[in-house]
Formats: C-alpha cells, structure tokens, sequence
C-alpha cells in the first residue's frame, strides 16, 4: 500500500486481536442494524472504535470500511471532517475551553492561558501522565453560562480560573467531579461508547439530562407572559434581579420580528404572489 500524496509506501494497518474484533462486530452489528442503509452507521461506529483505543487509529478506519462496505478513504475523509474524532493517542479526559467571542471576552482566553501553565501543555496536548487533553472548543450553545468548560462534552458552567485549576487538579487527582449539568463524568473511552449509541448507564444520567438555565428560558418566559419588565425605548432593560427582562405588550410591538405579517400588508405596492406574477409574465411571452 502506498500513500499517495507522499509517495510514501505504508504497511497494512494490523486488525484487532481476535476477540475484540469478534465483539466489536457483535456492537457494528447492532448499530448498523439502526440504519436503512449500512452506510448511515458511519458516525456512531468511528464512535465505537474510539471507544475501543481512545482515538481513531488505522485499525478501527480498516474496521468501519469493512463492516460499511466503504472505501478507507471514505471512512478517512469524515473521521478527520469531525472534530470529535481524534486522531491522535489523548487524555481521558478532553478538557474543552470555550473560547468563542462571548465565552472569551467573559473570562475564557484567561482561563485557557492559565491551564495551559497550570497544566505544561498547549492546545491539543496531553499531560504526561495521560489524563487530561487541553483544547480549545467552539461555541457549545450555552453562552448564558460563559464562561464554560467542557470536560467530555459535559458542561462546567461560570467558569474562573481558580475554579478550571480546581477542576483539572480533582481530575488528575481521580476525584469524583459532577458537572453543573449532568450525571458524573466517566472517561474519554466510556463517553465514546455512549456517542455510539449504547445504554448511558450512569447513575442519574437520564434526569440529569440537562436542560436549558434560567438566561435561556427568559424569552420564552416573556413570550407566554409568565415575565415582566420594564422597556426602555424598544430595548429590554434588566429588571435588576438578573433573572427577566422587560418587554412590550403585544399591542405595543415595534419590531418586525415580534409577529409575522403578510408582506401584501406591509408593502401594498408590490403585492407578492409569484404565482399570479409568473402566470401573468407566461401571458405576455
Ligand atoms: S461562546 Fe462559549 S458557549 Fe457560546
């Protein structure tokens, strides 16, 4: 086998031992069986096989293309698309700063500057003793919490510092740690088995399933008129106990974005209604 773009040639990549390719057919099997098409069952089984070895190796990309009758190109090309798929030996336990604009003007750059040297490691390494993998993460949608951590895609919100430092410290330490949302971590490997698909079997994973903070429910408390508030011009300002904000009453919206109206309402000299404008265009040819 040759690698094409380097001219480089490459040895077979060498298949599981026996016994654990038998079960990680067994749990391919089952998977794929989700699925319409075989094919469908690519993501959770790159999913499996780190659950396997911690990363996607040579190994599990030979293994999903066998079982998927794909090419291993194929299966290379979307293991290296996704981001949660790593292709390198990592940590149990991938410690995610967000560093996205919301996140990052709140504390995260800080609190990723001060991991990095509490840890020794930059972006996208691992501590030597293999326990904590430092990255920096995207927006994960829950900017109501910025700044926030993920440690195997579980939420630790309102970050500090101090409070990253502590965390890190209990995981390396091997410490029970609860995320604010969420049943108790487990590891990188167990974490990628539950992504494939397999019972979450945490104790309180399913109550704990998470949901959305106050912050985030505001509107939708507003919108049902469970919330009041006073309005300063067409803004909202904060009522002062952080928890709600103010809001016209229906009959006072200025905003277009409060309620839908038709555009023949709202702009009656072109009336739209492509239908009648293409029939009349048709006519006239
Ligand atoms: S910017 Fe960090 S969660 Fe959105």
């Amino acid at each position: 086998m040759t690698d094409v773009s380097l001219g480089i040639p490459q040895m077979p990549a060498p298949d599981y031992p026996a016994d654990v390719r038998a079960r990680l057919e067994s749990d391919a099997r089952e998977v794929i069986a989700r699925y319409p098409g075989s094919r469908s069952a690519l993501l959770p089984l790159l999913h499996l096989v780190q659950s396997e070895e911690g990363h996607v190796t040579r190994t599990g990309i030979r293994f999903c293309a066998e079982m998927l009758d794909l090419t291993t190109a194929e299966v290379t090309a979307v293991s290296t698309f996704y981001t949660m798929y790593r292709r390198k030996p990592s940590g149990d336990y991938q410690v995610g700063v967000c560093t996205n604009t919301l996140c990052a003007v709140m504390g995260g750059d800080a609190i990723f500057d001060e991991l990095k040297q509490h840890l020794g490691v930059g972006n996208d390494e691992t501590t030597g003793d293999g326990k904590v993998t430092l990255e920096h993460i995207e927006c994960n949608a829950a900017c109501d919490f910025a700044p926030v951590v993920m440690v195997n895609w579980e939420f630790f919100d309102n970050q500090t510092p101090e409070s990253a430092k502590a965390l890190v410290d209990d995981l390396i330490a091997g410490r029970e740690v609860r995320p604010t949302r969420g049943a108790p971590l487990c590891t990188y490997k167990e974490t990628a088995r539950i992504l494939a698909g397999f019972p979450d079997t945490r104790e309180g994973a399913v109550e704990a399933s998470g949901g959305a903070g106050p912050a985030s429910l505001a509107g939708l408390r507003l919108h049902r008129g469970e919330a009041q508030g006073r309005v300063v011009g067409q803004r909202a300002e904060s009522p002062g106990d952080g928890a709600t904000y103010g809001t016209p009453s229906p009959a006072e919206h200025a905003s277009s974005h409060d309620a839908p109206r038709q555009t023949a309402e709202s702009d009656p000299a072109h009336p739209a209604d492509p239908v009648a404008d293409n029939a009349a265009e048709e006519e006239g040819e």
